[in-house]
């Protein structure tokens, strides 16, 4: 099956079932990235492939990568015909788009995701980018790929913790658009979607479709794609900070900005309890002793920051988001609570 999705900035070809991808591309010089992990786990992708291999994990999410794979095109001979494609998590996915981005300028470039948080949320949307110390997705650039083929079967070797991490994303788009999907997800738990392909195909084609919608509509963030970061603000602090997983931190983020809903907007705390529960159903925590002044000197470099305030992604209940610009001393409170 394939859907072509248009984005201001170029179409989107979707492909689901077994993965496609080098088919797709057949005749061009095809060169695959993907971590140590994801190669160890799914061999059979790369067999006789020119696949580029970097260590696993956020801490490589760096520009020395960045440079260690665009030698390693060199040497593969890459040109401006060669399409690059990444297999793997968010990780994987971030740094193939930003490599191919700009690699001679840029080449062109495809993903297939692998864990369930590159397949709803990383993989989607065009946002590439690394850290820079401590500080999140600090230089990247927006493009989109050519292709993403979502293949929900290659999730069945990805370890339990890590499907806790991509449903933090999965229950952040509940909380902004689908109270729907927040009552559904508070009937199951991990062990039900690990067990049932067609109830996760099902989330992955509501979390695609959207997150296609919203940026769609405003691809560059100026307006409605910053409710994306609900969570993300206090979370990009304390995730590079404490070594987090990004889905943890999330996790964490999301209670951050429900306790700021009450304060601010007055939302009822019943929903901070409802997400509470939900959280901890997915196996995922809620609250953390953060070191609130080196969390904030992070916070206070965050991307959505203007003139002393950060634009925050606050709720009026599941399902009905906005964006409030917020002091830095609003936030700082809401982090001393939050541990
Ligand atoms: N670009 C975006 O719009 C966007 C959105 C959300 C998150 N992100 C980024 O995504 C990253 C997090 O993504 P992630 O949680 O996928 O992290 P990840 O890429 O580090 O993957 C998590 C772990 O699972 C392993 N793994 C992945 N698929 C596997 C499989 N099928 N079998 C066995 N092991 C597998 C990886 O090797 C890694 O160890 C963060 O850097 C975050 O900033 C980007
Ligand atoms: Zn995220």
């Amino acid at each position: 099956m394939q859907e072509t999705v248009s984005f201001p900035s170029g179409d989107v070809h979707f492909y689901s079932g077994p993965v496609q991808i080098a088919a797709i591309y057949s005749g061009r010089d095809v060169i695959l990235l993907t971590d140590e992990h994801v190669a160890a786990a799914l061999p059979h992708l790369f067999e006789g492939r020119k696949t580029i291999i970097i260590p696993a994990g956020e801490q490589h999410k760096h520009l020395q990568t960045i440079e260690y794979i665009c030698k390693q095109l060199l040497e593969l001979e890459a040109t401006r015909a060669s399409v690059l494609i990444g297999v793997g998590g968010g990780v994987v996915t971030d740094i193939a788009g930003f490599v191919a981005a700009t690699y001679m300028r840029g080449i062109a470039f495809g993903f297939a995701p692998t864990s369930v948080l590159a397949m709803v949320d990383a993989a989607i949307g065009g946002k590439n980018g690394v850290n820079i110390g401590l500080h999140k997705n600090i230089t990247g650039t927006i493009v989109q790929p050519d292709s993403i083929s979502l293949d929900v079967s290659l999730l069945s070797t990805l370890p339990a913790t890590e499907w806790s991490n991509g449903f933090a994303e999965v229950i952040k788009y509940a909380c902004l658009f689908d109270k729907p999907l927040f009552d559904e997800l508070g009937k199951h738990d991990i062990t039900y979607y690990r067990n049932n392909t067609t109830a996760m195909q099902q989330i992955i084609e509501t979390c695609v479709g959207w997150k296609n919608k919203i940026v769609i509509a405003d691809e560059h963030e100026k307006a409605e794609r910053k409710l994306l970061n609900f969570g993300h603000t206090a979370a990009h602090a304390i995730e590079n900070l404490y070594d987090l997983p990004h889905g943890q931190a999330v996790a964490i983020g999301m209670m951050v900005a429900m306790q700021l809903s009450e304060e601010v907007l007055g939302m009822d705390h019943s929903h901070t309890e409802a997400l509470r529960s939900i959280l901890q159903q997915y196996d995922l925590p809620v609250a953390y002793d953060i070191d609130v002044p080196r969390a904030m000197e992070i916070l206070k470099m965050d991307k959505k920051r203007a003139s002393g305030n950060i634009d925050y992604i606050l709720l009026h209940d599941i399902g009905h988001a906005v964006i409030q610009p917020l002091p830095f001393t609003t936030i700082e409170n809401a982090l001393h609570q939050c541990g």
